[in-house]
């Protein structure tokens, strides 16, 4: 069965608390807005795509059977104020922001259509909140299959070993996943040889979560610390990195988890392809370079602590930066969509055609 990390129905909200993974699997319930800016500030949810539809779906949650706002003109400026609050929790992923856009301009829009009714707009803004979630899995299985045609036609249909980084699976979307969407469907083909994943210092999504989508999969996988990536281009003969993203900027600039940077630089010396794997909405038009993104820096506990435990000398100053910029240079072999595999130079455009063409 797949994981889930976030279930939902009509007036309920409960997402599995991912800081007690691996060894706990509990649910919190999330009941308002307030609820989802602490649960994402805290990393109980976490992983760009996750956290802009726990965000939007706290705040559906708020609204269901509530009749505080009265009229339009009530409840339009709160639901775009609430989402305005959700953006602030994290700011390096751009995926609340882009949603929180959408749907302020679409109640925006809707509060001064004549004969509106507040039930209407409620109703609509809950609807396009949950359709997010079901959006979230097919775009991932779209970006699943692009990624794998394309790693099999570049190994010419041979089994690939890929190595990932930080997490990207059901975890951190609705399902499925958007890098590790490509790895379970190069599993499903008979094609994943061997994947590998890095532990993802210092908060460990990579062993404490990835490690355990690999291993509750059965997708043939093995963990590495961090500071071991160059070796192992070096003697495992691996066909790809595929990582994924917080932000992809006009340029092919990407803000993904730390660390990202430094096996980007790795693969172009060991000649291996480096992907980035993500949904459209995780594209950013509105900045031209990765110079631009803001980084969020998190608490020195994180690095100097485990699980409550002290393993770092008391005193030290720390500097924790949880996302780093590959510059678009060296996303070497592309990145994967739900429309397609694009070159960093073409993204804008192309992403711009396909959005066009859907709509
Ligand atoms: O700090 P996190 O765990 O939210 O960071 C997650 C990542 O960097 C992921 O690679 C990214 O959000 C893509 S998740 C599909």
């Amino acid at each position: 069965m797949a994981l889930s990390a976030i279930k939902y129905s009509r007036g309920k909200l409960d997402i599995l608390d991912q800081l007690l993974l691996p060894t706990q699997s509990e649910y919190i319930s999330v009941k308002n807005s307030e609820d989802g800016w602490n649960v994402i500030k805290k990393m109980q949810v976490r992983g760009a795509p996750a956290i802009a539809i726990v965000g939007c779906l706290s705040l559906a949650v708020e609204l269901t059977d509530n009749g505080e706002h009265n009229t339009v003109g009530d409840l339009s400026p709160f639901i775009c104020d609430r989402l305005q609050y959700l953006v602030t929790a994290r700011p390096t992923a751009v995926n609340m922001s882009e949603a929180s856009k959408r749907l302020s301009s679409l109640v925006k829009d809707m509060a001064v259509e004549p004969g509106q009714t507040v039930d209407d707009l409620r109703e609509r803004f809950i609807k396009e909140c949950e359709d997010m979630l079901v959006k979230d899995i097919a775009v991932n299985k779209n970006i699943g299959k692009y990624g794998a045609d394309h790693l099999l036609a570049m190994s010419k249909n041979k089994a690939v070993k890929v190595l990932t980084h930080c997490n990207t699976g059901s975890l951190a979307t609705a399902g499925y996943g958007t890098a590790l969407g490509v790895v379970r469907a190069l599993h499903e083909r008979g094609k994943m040889s061997q994947a590998y994943c890095t532990e993802t210092r210092p908060y460990n999504q990579g062993s404490r979560l990835t490690a355990y989508e690999l291993v509750h999969e059965k997708i043939p996988a093995t963990l590495i610390c961090d500071s071991m990536a160059a070796i192992l281009l070096e003697q495992h003969d691996i066909s790809a990195i595929v990582v994924g993203a917080d932000r992809v900027v006009a340029n092919g600039d990407t803000a993904n988890k730390i660390g990202t940077y430094q096996l980007a630089l790795v693969a172009k010396h060991h000649n291996v392809p480096f992907y980035v794997a993500c949904p459209s909405t995780t594209f950013d038009p509105t900045l031209t370079s990765g110079k631009e993104i803001k980084i969020e820096e998190r608490a020195s506990e994180e690095m100097t602590r485990v699980k409550g435990v002290q393993v770092a000398a008391l005193g030290i100053n720390c500097w924790n930066p949880a996302f780093d910029i590959t510059p678009a240079s060296l996303i070497t072999g592309g990145i994967i969509t739900e429309f397609g595999v694009f070159s960093t130079g073409d993204l804008k455009a192309r992403l711009a055609d396909c959005l066009k063409t859907e709509n």
